[in-house]
């Protein structure tokens, strides 16, 4: 594309080619020389200890060279710190550190070798034996511990507002009812996988990260090492979504392999030890009161949630901050519990909070509207705010309305019949339903580079991370609108530690994080060319105001249709390389300081002083429900989002495409099984653990509203990447109700919780 291109314009994603075509290397793809290869033993138990481990038989394998255990490696590897408790690391359990086991399929030993069957093999030769100590598996085990976050974490905070005991009791109208969420994994295509190569004291690692720096600083910590001495690389991602945000157990095991081998080391875990060795979203309960006046005003609305998290580690996703405040409301409690149970840490997974506590609240919205006679989408608006309850701040936009309104229009919300099961196709009972969804609004501090050669060949550097959202599109976008040169002369590098800092590729900050210190490098860049034209002897800007310059399509222009060629401003100053700082509205002033510590600073959402921020939409799906099967099908989607300004329409839409369809699944299909007396998950790989495939799938439309907020950053980008698949499960949930009479109030739904009811 030879003419630059705008903040805004459809466009195919820039890595698209690479990735189709194979040329785009993941972490494991690395050519590595004279790799030796790692495989895992996991532990067998879920609590106890490991009391012996008879390595004889793997040790006399052709090929493999040493096996690493507690005992050999026990003390080579510092603890890491819980990530919210000022550490990394996503669990504060460290594998191989003793002979304690704390979870099921723990890392309990690593077989090296020269190949990896050999390595895989020496694995699944190694005799251990275990004291076994029967586990807790989480809610309702005997010996889960339940406490309050309140109690554990400083920094939590139950939302409340006014007295909702009282003003429930007094109300007209209500409903109490339980919820819960099941527990999920990740699964993403690209396995988790670590490697690691040594030059003299120079580490590098190769695993797919959505924090490259945080990984560089932990990991130095774990080994005792500068960080500068370490450098993440992490160009591309096959799906991470939470799972490659914090510092995992393995990296700095696989970096220690390769230091004893004095040679480069790279693992890939199987399928089935991703359940163990990676985080997932833990199983949630809740509990819902809310209350109205016959009008349908909300009066009263309390959210209890409970949540699974491992012994040591306080986890916890907390959605009460977006569900106290998502409608109108004068009376609102919450509190959060956490359930300490015999389990690996949970952790991040797209849209951690909203995505089980919006399924609870949204659910009991559509049993109020029932209760109240009420259309659901009535219901909503009739409690929309433009500030929200808890301390009466504004929010800086807030599309619900037109969101409902666009897409209950496109849906033909207007054709359904309130009464349940009363519209059918044949056999099959057809269900509308709707729900909210939003989203925080969250942008960190952060730091990028942009040189531009005499020739005009630009080169954006940022430790960002492209996690398949698009991000090296929507960089170069940035910079083409910027600079007003043609995306084929730029280059975007991410995903290196090397690179200036970028925060975690979580809580949907990238774009608008990124964006902004990209143009505000290229702001210097467009800067130092106008100065240098119109303080010039020659050429048609001299003597022009610098600041009412703008580059664009190959030029520097000023008013009166007079302009420079680039080329021409560019041999006035020469190269010009620019590095630009961002610290958004609401993050710390030390932010940019602590993100070359690896820490994002990450503000916004109902985390600040002054106002609030979420991105919003609503979703409508159709169920169809066999009569006799009860089979499910959802052969209709349709979602509608308000998000900011955005930066590409075509990733956008597949961002909240996928996020819908991930929506579906989490309603139908997901549920990671646990054997409760053993705490071990059974269907730990694709052909047991359920996600929709195309069949599950029918229509799925996505509507994008005009939105610009300008209060929020610079270019006005909201983010998106976790809003479409929240509120989905309880549209389904809601349309299964219509379809059958039935309220299914824990996910997933299948056909035989609706043949039992
Ligand atoms: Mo996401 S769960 O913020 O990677």
């Amino acid at each position: 594309m030879a003419t630059a291109v705008k903040i805004g314009q459809d466009i195919p994603r820039i890595d698209g080619r690479l990735k189709v075509t194979g040329e785009a290397r993941y972490a494991s793809d690395m050519a590595l020389a004279d790799p030796a290869f790692a495989f895992l033993a996991t532990s067998a138990i879920a609590r106890g200890r490991i009391t012996g481990i008879d390595e004889s038989e793997t040790r006399a394998l052709p090929g493999v060279l040493d096996v690493l255990t507690y005992k050999s490696i026990g003390g080579a590897i510092k603890p890491a710190k819980f990530f919210s408790d000022g550490g990394y690391a996503g669990s504060s359990i460290m594998p191989l550190a003793s002979d304690k086991i704390a979870h099921a399929g723990q890392i309990v030993a690593v077989v090296l070798a020269d190949t990896f069957e050999a390595a895989r093999d020496g694995a699944r030769r190694l005799k251990i034996e275990y004291a076994r100590e029967a586990p807790s598996a989480g809610f309702d085990s005997p010996g889960a511990t339940e406490v309050a976050a309140k109690d554990v974490d400083k920094s939590h905070d139950d939302p409340e507002v006014g007295d909702a005991a009282q003003a429930f009791d007094a109300a007209a109208v209500k409903i109490d009812a339980r919820y819960a969420t099941p527990t999920q994994h990740h699964n993403p295509i690209e396995l988790f996988t670590t490697s690691c190569a040594w030059a003299d004291d120079k580490l590098t690692v190769w695993e797919g990260s959505q924090n490259v720096t945080g990984m560089k600083n932990g990991l130095a910590q774990q080994l005792g090492i500068d960080p500068e001495k370490i450098r993440v690389i992490s160009p591309y991602i096959g799906g991470a979504f939470g799972s490659r945000g914090s510092m995992t157990q393995r990296t700095a095991i696989i970096a220690v392999a390769a230091r004893r081998l004095n040679r480069p080391v790279k693992l890939v875990a199987s399928r089935d030890q991703g359940f163990g060795i990676a985080t997932y979203r833990a199983e949630t309960r809740h509990r819902i009161r809310l209350a109205s006046d016959r009008d349908g005003k909300l009066q009263a609305l309390t959210h209890d949630g409970w949540e699974v998290t491992s012994r040591p580690d306080n986890y916890k996703v907390a959605g009460t901050d977006a569900s106290t405040r998502i409608y109108a409301c004068p009376n609102v409690a919450s509190k959060v519990s956490i359930v300490h149970a015999d389990r690996n840490t949970p952790g991040f997974m797209r849209s951690p909070p909203e995505l089980p506590y919006l399924f609870a609240i949204e659910s009991a919205m559509d049993e109020l509207a029932v209760a109240l006679g009420l259309d659901p989408v009535e219901l909503r608006r009739r409690n929309d705010t433009d500030h929200e309850p808890i301390k009466g701040l504004p929010y800086t936009s807030r599309a619900l309305m037109p969101c409902f309104d666009a897409a209950a229009k496109s849906f033909g919300w207007e054709r359904r019949n309130a009464k349940p099961g009363s519209m059918r196709d044949g056999d099959w009972l057809i269900g509308w339903g709707c729900a909210t969804t939003m989203y925080p609004t969250q942008v960190a501090p952060a730091t990028a580079r942009v040189s531009i050669s005499p020739q005009g060949a630009v080169k954006v550097q940022c430790a960002a991370h492209d996690i398949g959202n698009g991000a090296y599109t929507v960089v170069a976008q940035t910079a083409s609108d910027r600079l007003g040169i043609g995306l084929y002369r730029i280059t975007v590098e991410l995903g290196d530690s090397d690179l200036p800092p970028a925060p975690v590729a979580g809580g949907s900050n990238t774009t608008a994080s990124v964006c902004n210190v990209v143009a505000k490098a290229c702001e210097q860049i467009r800067d130092r060319l106008a100065k240098a034209a119109v303080t010039a002897n020659d050429g048609p800007l001299a003597g022009e105001d610098s600041a009412r310059l703008v580059l664009a399509d190959g030029a520097l222009q000023g008013p009166d249709e007079k302009s420079e060629p680039l080329e021409k401003a560019l041999a006035r100053v020469g190269a010009i390389e620019a590095y630009a700082e961002n610290t958004p509205h609401g993050a710390p002033p030390d932010g940019i300081a602590k993100l070359y510590t690896g820490r994002s600073a990450l503000a916004g959402g109902a985390k600040m002083k002054d106002r609030i921020q979420f991105a919003f939409g609503a979703e409508f799906v159709e169920v169809r429900v066999h009569e006799r099967t009860r089979e499910i099908r959802c052969p209709r989607v349709v979602g509608a989002f308000a998000a900011g300004r955005i930066v590409s329409p075509r990733l956008a839409k597949s961002q909240l495409m996928g996020g819908l369809i991930w929506g579906v699944s989490s309603a139908l299909h997901e549920a990671t099984e646990i054997d409760r007396g053993r705490a071990r998950y059974y269907n730990t790989d694709l052909a047991e653990y359920l996600i929709p495939v195309n069949a599950d799938v029918g229509q799925v439309e996505v509507i994008i509203l005009p939105e610009e907020d300008k209060a929020i950053n610079e270019l006005g980008i909201k983010g998106l990447g976790e809003l479409g698949n929240v509120g989905t499960n309880a549209a389904i949930a809601n349309a299964v109700y219509h379809a059958t009479g039935i309220r299914i109030r824990e996910l997933p739904i299948r056909l035989e919780k609706l043949l039992s009811a």
